[in-house]
């Protein structure tokens, strides 16, 4: 897909509805042929709305205004190339633990959890946050991760967790203070509430921090997960990670998690892993598939909003 198409995309199926500031940044860019040919010096995976955006907030650019963004944007470019081809979009989102536990509160218990691609680790704590599905709540304390759930009963209670390990090729740390600043950037521009949950989820990793190992999803998954207690259901999970693996080792990597003992829960972008059938999203949004052990179970919003369970 061409540069241009590529903004002009994020603007229809990700930022609509969600981020005006964003649907209406990523059209310019998508219209904008100087900043265009900028963005086209980089290698294609680094050339990502997600990641330019956030970079030139973490610089202190302007995003809100279109023109503005135009001239900082070409202003900056050797600063702002730099950041981009260094840094990958590790968005965290705790939010996206709301779509992974129904998943994981129906699994035996206690649970030992390995995340791939775990970022800073926030969704290694979904025993430790609270949740609001429409009426029903489940658990206590902060953040509280609101779903809208359709065709699902939600589960009345959260997992035990006795082992929480993630596997990332550049963990981030949420006591340093300029990961912390980078995950902040991440986050699109009105989503005060999501800045907010960030705050809240950080402390919670903080106060508790998971084993965290610098390391790739096919290459050290299979050691990581020898390190589990054998006492307890090993999961293996995954949100919003595969986009970034080349196909060849996306494959390598489902063989691989498939070799191992427990349950594999994926939660990613429809066209990443490879399913018999799945119906037709709701809406035109981009959705999640969510699955256990390679079968597909409902729609996700990108960042936990909604489940639509089709099983
Ligand atoms: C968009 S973030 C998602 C973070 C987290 N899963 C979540 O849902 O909030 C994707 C993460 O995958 C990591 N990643 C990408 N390729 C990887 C690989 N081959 N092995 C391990 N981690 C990888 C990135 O470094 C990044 O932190």
């Amino acid at each position: 897909m061409k540069t241009a198409e590529r903004y002009a995309e994020f603007a229809a199926r990700e930022a609509h509805g969600v981020s005006p500031v964003y649907e209406r940044l990523s059209l310019a860019v998508s219209r904008d042929d100087e900043t265009l040919a900028l963005l086209d010096t980089l290698p294609p995976v680094k050339r990502q709305p997600n990641l330019l955006f956030g970079v030139v907030r973490f610089l202190g650019g302007p995003v809100e205004d279109p023109p503005a963004f135009h001239d900082y944007t070409v202003a900056n470019w050797p600063a702002i190339g730099v950041e981009m081809r260094t840094r990958a979009t590790q968005t965290n989102e705790a939010g996206r633990c709301a779509v992974l536990l129904p998943v994981l509160a129906a699994l035996p218990q206690p649970l030992a959890l390995l995340e791939v691609g775990a970022s800073a680790g926030l969704c290694l704590y979904p025993d430790r946050y609270a949740y609001r599905y429409g009426d029903q709540t489940v658990g206590s304390g902060e953040p509280v991760l609101e779903c809208a759930a359709t065709g699902l009963v939600p589960p009345t209670r959260s997992p035990s967790v006795v082992w929480r390990a993630g596997l990332d090729l550049n963990p981030l740390d949420v006591t340093d203070p300029a990961d912390v600043a980078w995950l902040d950037a991440l986050i699109w521009p009105e989503h005060a509430h999501r800045r907010a949950r960030l705050r809240a989820a950080a402390a919670v990793a903080a106060a508790d921090p998971p084993l965290l190992v610098r390391g790739d999803l096919v290459d050290d998954l299979p050691a990581m997960a020898a390190r589990a207690p054998a006492r307890a259901t090993l999961v293996v999970f995954h949100s919003s990670v595969l986009y970034q693996v080349p196909e060849p080792r996306r494959d390598a990597f489902a063989e691989t998690v498939r070799g191992l003992p427990g349950h594999w829960i994926a939660n990613e972008a429809p066209d990443v892993l490879t399913y018999d059938a799945l119906p037709k999203p709701p809406g035109v949004a981009l959705q999640n598939v969510l699955a256990l052990d390679g079968t597909p179970l409902a729609w996700t919003r990108s960042h936990g909003q909604a489940i639509s369970w089709f099983r």
